[in-house]
């Protein structure tokens, strides 16, 4: 797959499992930020970091799912990606992080909207989730800024730490986006 440029200065790609060194260099740089929300990264070592790799290459050969490396001016700042896709319901979900550095400039709702525009453009899905804490303004703010509608609450559903985190629930409906996103006038 060749990247999808996002921006000027990035782009979203596959990982390769020659990501893993600067993977885990970021994960390891980011590991307090990024473990107030995510689960996995208090914890994520190198052997770890690679295994996702592996996983997400398996997943995408099997087209259950793919992962992608924001890539800033050749630098790994974050990911976006699809956790796994229903396609007996045409259902995915999105998940996505950013280095702290690489915050405030638009990069993770530009891969966020990359992806919905190919899951409902290539792969003509029908449904698209994105859950958030709603204590996580930055990560509500994406679906929301995409037009995304807030479905409801669902409570203690994520072990985040040593806390039970609830998860607003957003979706995006292949019958609300009738043209790309990109084109909206009040796309950002
Ligand atoms: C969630 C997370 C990815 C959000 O990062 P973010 O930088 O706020 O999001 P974006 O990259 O879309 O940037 C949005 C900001 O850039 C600004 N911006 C500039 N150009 C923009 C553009 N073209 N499009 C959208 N926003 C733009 C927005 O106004 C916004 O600024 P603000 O923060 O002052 O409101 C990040 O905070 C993170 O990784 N958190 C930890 C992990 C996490 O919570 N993941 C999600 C779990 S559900």
């Amino acid at each position: 797959m060749e990247p999808w440029p996002i921006c000027d200065d990035a782009v979203l790609r596959p990982f390769a499992e020659s990501d893993a060194d600067e993977l885990h260099a970021a994960i390891e740089a980011n590991r307090d930020h990024l473990s107030e929300w995510l689960p996995w990264a208090p914890r994520q070592g190198r052997a770890q970091t690679l295994e996702f790799l592996r996983t997400a290459q398996r997943q995408a050969a099997a087209n259950d799912g793919l992962q992608l490396a924001i890539v800033e001016r050749g630098r790994i700042v974050g990911s976006a990606g699809f956790h796994t896709i229903d396609w007996p319901r045409r259902f995915t979900s999105i998940g996505y992080w950013l280095a702290r550095d690489a915050q405030g400039r638009g990069l993770a709702t530009r891969a966020v909207r990359a992806c919905v525009v190919h899951a409902f453009g290539e792969w003509r899905l029908e449904r698209i989730e994105i859950r958030a804490a709603p204590e996580n303004a930055r990560s509500r703010a994406i679906p929301e800024r995409l037009g995304f509608r807030e479905l409801g609450v669902l409570r203690g559903v994520e072990r985040v730490g040593d806390r039970w985190v609830d998860h607003v629930v957003y979706e995006l409906q292949a019958a609300d986006w009738p043209r790309p996103l990109s084109d909206r006038p009040d796309a950002p």
